[in-house]
This record gives structure tokens, C-alpha cells and sequence, in this order.
């Protein structure tokens, strides 16, 4: 049997006019934020992203969203 690992999105409680850094390249390891560990893997920089309320947000950590920060639903495929 074949193991399938599912990154599930990471739900947040997102501040209002916070600035966040969304991890897109997956080295991180404080996901689904960055950490920096793109330089050491030259890897793709972070998506820079701020919400106008406050909310509880489910990001991306498969990073194969099509709407980045956040999930839609593309690790289940
Ligand atoms: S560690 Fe992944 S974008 Fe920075």
C-alpha cells in the first residue's frame, strides 16, 4: 500500500493589517508562514499578504493552491 502524504491547510487567526509572509517553496518549518529557509534552499521567496478584518483562515502548506495564501481544496487531488 502506497503512502499519499496530505498536507492539509493550517487554519490561522489572521490580524487585521498584520503583514504576513505565506511559505511557498515548503522548507519551512514553521508552516504555512516562512521561516527564511528559502535562502539556504534557494528556493522561492515567501507571498507577502494581509487581510482588512480579522478572520480565521485556512493556508495553504501543499503550496499547490491556485489561490495563494489559501487553500482551495488542490491537496485532495
Ligand atoms: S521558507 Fe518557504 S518561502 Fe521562505
Amino acid at each position: 500500500m502506497s503512502e499519499k502524504k496530505v498536507y492539509a491547510p493550517i487554519a490561522v487567526e489572521l490580524e487585521k493589517d498584520k503583514k504576513y509572509a505565506w511559505c511557498t517553496c515548503s522548507h519551512s518549518s514553521n508552516q504555512p508562514f516562512c521561516d527564511g529557509s528559502h535562502r539556504a534552499n534557494n528556493a522561492t521567496p515567501s507571498l507577502g499578504f494581509a487581510v482588512e478584518e480579522a478572520k480565521t483562515a485556512f493556508l495553504c502548506t501543499c503550496k499547490q493552491t491556485k489561490n495563494p495564501p489559501y487553500c482551495d481544496g488542490s491537496h485532495k487531488n
